[in-house]
């Protein structure tokens, strides 16, 4: 039989999500500073080691990859990382995570590459709050971003949206019916505390998903499904919609009992809790024993056996992750 990657709380991962680069067009402010280094060249895995990297894993079982970053579509180049993942057997799920400031030009080659879902962040219509949330991002552009996704041929996009009290909490249902219009699915994500922002109080801008649920049930009754796409949203459906709305509730409904993923940072950085500090440099690895996949493999099904039960945010700030998103991959 395939070899399969089972953890010692007998969790299969199937999922891997890859941060592909540091950079980002945007500076939201609760993911990055408005003054960010990013990090040397040097330091981030090249796309041949992202690559192999991602085929020591599918060779392990895993079954659905994501890329992400920092914003994915801002790597040079990044079109051949896509078409050789997409080559990868084994994968039933090739999955980009994206602000949308580049699909107009992207949309199509990322379809043809064999990405076959797509994430979109969007947290606002309004074009100056979006302004104000994401720095150096324009609504227009992204909301064409959305467009040129759907005429590509994508059958399920799914936003993102983080709500955050007093910033855009007032827009949820704005964002439901935007998603609901043109069948698209739509999560909304309690914030995490990763990495310190000293501009951004986490403290003052929690809201809670049941509370976002209730502000769409002011409008639509939703119904609780068991449908799942593999990765941490609870799915509520409307009445004469294909629309799913999900909820990303890391502080309110933990998920960690059924975790099927582990992360690979930018530096080449096994992950193996979003929550935890815990990692394995498979970067190291791979430079010391260039294309060397059988020992990739060994080092993953060893680190493995140290993923974590669960993470210990909180919504008071408690746990700080040093880590800033960007590095993580959303
Ligand atoms: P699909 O289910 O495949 O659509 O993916 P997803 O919702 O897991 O991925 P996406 O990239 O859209 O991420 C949405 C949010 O979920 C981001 O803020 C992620 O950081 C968060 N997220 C994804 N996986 C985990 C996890 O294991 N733990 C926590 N705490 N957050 C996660
Ligand atoms: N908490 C929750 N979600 C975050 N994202 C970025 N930073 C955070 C955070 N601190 C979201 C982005 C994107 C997804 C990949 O991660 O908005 O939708
Ligand atoms: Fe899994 Fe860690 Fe995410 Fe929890 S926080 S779901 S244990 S990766």
């Amino acid at each position: 039989a395939a070899e399969q990657l089972i953890d010692p709380f007998g969790r299969r991962i199937t999922y891997v999500r890859m941060s592909v680069t540091d950079r980002c067009d945007f500076r939201c402010v609760y993911c990055m500073a408005e003054e960010m280094t990013f990090l040397p060249r040097q330091q981030v895995l090249s796309l041949e080691e992202i690559q192999a990297i991602a085929r020591a894993f599918t060779e392990l079982g895993v079954t659905k990859i994501r890329l992400t970053g920092g914003e994915p579509l801002v790597r040079r180049d990044v079109t051949s990382l896509f078409k050789g993942i997409g080559r990868l057997s084994g994968l039933n799920e090739f999955c980009v995570t994206t602000n949308g400031s580049q699909l107009r030009r992207y949309a199509q080659p990322l379809f043809e590459a064999g990405v076959n879902r797509l994430n979109i962040s969007l947290d606002t219509l309004q074009a100056d709050r979006f302004k104000q949330l994401t720095r150096t991002g324009r609504l227009d552009q992204v909301l064409d971003g959305i467009e040129a996704a759907r005429e590509a041929g994508f059958e399920r996009i799914k936003l993102n949206a983080v709500v955050l009290k007093g910033r855009n909490d007032d827009e949820v249902l704005d964002l439901v019916d935007y998603a609901r219009d043109r069948a698209l699915d739509i999560s909304f994500i309690e914030e995490m505390p990763l990495g310190q922002i000293s501009e951004h109080d986490r403290g003052e801008t929690y809201c809670s998903s049941d509370d976002v649920r209730g502000l769409i049930e002011q409008a639509y009754p939703l119904m609780p499904t068991t449908e799942t796409t593999g990765g941490p949203s609870r799915y509520w459906r409307m009445a004469g919609s294909d629309s799913r709305i999900g909820f990303i509730s890391p502080h309110s409904h933990n998920f960690c009992g059924d975790c099927n993923r582990v992360r690979v940072t930018v530096e080449g950085k096994l992950l193996l809790c979003l929550g935890n500090e815990d990692a394995v440099d498979l970067k190291a690895l791979l430079r010391r024993y260039p294309g060397d996949i059988e020992r990739l493999k060994k080092a993953i099904v060893t680190a493995i056996e140290r993923k974590p039960e669960r993470h210990h945010f909180s919504s008071d700030g408690d746990v700080q992750i040093v880590r800033f998103m960007n590095m993580t991959g959303g």
